[in-house]
């Protein structure tokens, strides 16, 4: 495998340099930015406009132990409980002493949560939570603050947003962090962004499967470039899937937020049978790997392609108010979620591993952090629980700023200049990017999802091992060859993880190891796997 994904000749091409380079414009980019002294200079580099993000896209909203009957503690006893065993302890109390400073900062900044009469957040329930902790703005609790944090980087003169800006790979020498090597998808030509650090927060990798609650950019850029940079990942196989996503000829990626069923939406089979007392004591509200797994079975049991989603016994007036969003789809496509069942099915919808992270974001390659979905603190551990996501982007958001901020004053400015040359022997073979990465899709889909078993796992690595082979010397030109790139390579790698783990453990379910295995079990960390 080559080092860099593209060739370049850092005299040749145009340099900019800034203090600080974050990648990624979701929650955990633009509030990392937001907390690194506006003495310094930093560009965000996102692939398509500043308000595409996963993050845009949450509905349900942040875990935070705020209201009198709940505390840190009882945060942390549900994360780890959802999180099947592999939770890193340490990492995850840094989330829940923390969480509450960081909403207060986002109250700061002017992010309108939702309110009781009495003036009080108003806490919601979702699955695997013991108490009611989830504040939110209605059904679209991620754009409300996105558009907060972005519209207070647009007042700050010292962050630049550099749009349809692709960050092809991480420059570095001696395991040192100089810069990004970007794509400049108006004028299709390669850039240098220059930077001893580089903050990653690209999001997840939602587009290796056909379906997906991720926008179109969650490609698995960022865990890419840093894995070809020699950073380790970490829990790559551990894919969560959403139990309720849309099912319906017209949109099957809309999600239908968990909250639904935190307000007492029942699953029902197509024969209209309620069947989650018979998987799981908390019902509905089970862990998320648990409900996906129960409709996985009912769907084949009953040989449908989708199940129900229930909440007629609420009115109109009630589901227009608290989920306008979903309300207003839904009828969209002709379904009144007062009157009708929702059909829906799980799809993919977030990825536990990723970056392997401290709690401030360090990679081990010097002046290189990452930051949310991208990152793998290990918080998540086998199954993320709900609401914890966009939570993790602030608290370790703000811990990787304040690293940050001391290395800066530490080191002062240092601009600096490079001279590499990279060139690979590359093919002139060219390939169908997006032929590519639909079979891929399909893929992993079959064989890497919600059950998955030796034999299938092996045919999925044989089938994505054809085009790795294919395509790893190829002379890349467009955005979407380099997304190509990042999705065959993180399929290979996730399919490894999946292989490597001979037992079941929250998302990740093997017919051929169903129990878990407490004795022998241990944590994929991959470092510069030979493939
Ligand atoms: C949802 O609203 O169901 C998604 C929330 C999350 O992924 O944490």
């Amino acid at each position: 495998m080559n080092r860099y994904i593209a060739d370049f000749n850092s005299d040749e091409i145009e340099k900019e340099y800034h203090d600080v380079l974050v990648i990624g414009s979701g929650i955990a980019g633009v509030y990392t930015a937001l907390e690194i002294p506006e003495e310094y200079d930093i560009a965000i580099l996102t692939k398509e406009t500043i308000e595409i993000s996963n993050s845009v896209l949450a509905q349900g909203g942040i875990a935070v132990s705020l209201d009198k009957e709940d505390s840190p503690e009882l945060h942390f006893k549900d994360t780890l409980y959802a999180g099947a065993g592999l939770c890193d302890e340490e990492s995850v109390w840094v989330l829940v002493n923390e969480a509450a400073d960081n909403i207060e900062k986002l109250l700061e900044y002017g992010v309108n949560f939702d309110r009781k009469k009495q003036g009080e957040l108003a806490f919601g329930r979702e699955a695997a939570h013991s108490k009611n902790r989830i504040i939110h703005a209605g059904d679209t609790t991620g754009k409300e603050v996105c558009d907060k944090l972005i519209s207070v980087v647009r007042t700050r003169n010292n962050i630049k947003i550099k749009e349809r800006t692709f960050a092809i790979d991480l420059i570095t020498e001696d395991n040192k962090c100089k810069g990004i090597l970007a794509y400049d998808e108006d004028t299709a030509s390669k850039k240098l962004y220059l930077s001893n650090v580089v903050i990653c927060a690209t999001g997840g990798f939602g587009q290796l499967y056909s379906r997906t609650t991720n926008p179109e950019v969650a490609t698995g850029d960022g865990v890419c470039l840093a894995y070809r940079a020699g950073a380790r990942l970490m829990d790559l196989e551990f894919i969560q899937f959403h139990p309720t996503v849309l099912y319906h000829p017209l949109n099957k990626s809309f999600l239908i937020s968990e909250a639904v069923r935190g307000e007492g939406a029942i699953l029902r089979n197509i024969h209209g049978k309620r069947f989650m007392p018979e998987y799981h004591e908390l019902c509905e509200l089970a862990p998320r790997d648990v409900v996906s797994r129960a409709i996985f079975q009912e769907m084949k049991k009953t040989g449908a392609t989708n199940v129900f989603l229930d909440i007629t016994f609420k009115d109109k007036e009630y589901l227009e108010n608290r989920f306008p969003n979903i309300y207003k789809t839904c009828l969209s496509y002709g379904i009144d979620m007062a009157k009708d069942y929702i059909p829906v099915a799980p799809a993919e919808h977030y990825c536990m591993g990723g970056i392997r992270t401290d709690a401030f974001g360090r990679t081990g390659i010097e002046g290189f952090y990452a930051c949310g979905e991208t990152a793998c603190t290990g918080i998540h551990g086998a199954n993320r629980l709900a609401s914890n996501s966009l939570l993790e982007g602030l608290v370790f958001g703000r811990k990787i700023g304040q690293e940050v901020s001391k290395i800066l004053k530490d080191n002062g400015k240092r601009k600096f200049d490079i001279s590499i040359k990279y060139s690979a022997n590359r093919s002139e073979a060219t390939v169908n990017a997006d032929e590519v990465i639909r079979h891929i899709q399909k893929i992993m889909t079959e064989h890497v999802g919600i059950v998955r078993n030796r034999e299938g796992l092996l045919l999925a690595k044989q089938e994505v091992g054809k085009y790795f082979d294919l395509i790893k010397n190829m002379k890349n030109s467009t955005l979407r060859d380099y997304e190509m790139q990042n999705i065959v390579l993180l399929a290979t790698l996730i399919i490894e993880s999946a292989l490597e783990r001979e037992e079941s453990r929250g998302a990740h379910y093997r017919t051929d190891f169903s129990k878990t295995d407490d004795v022998n079990w241990k944590r994929n960390i991959i470092k510069k796997l030979e493939i």
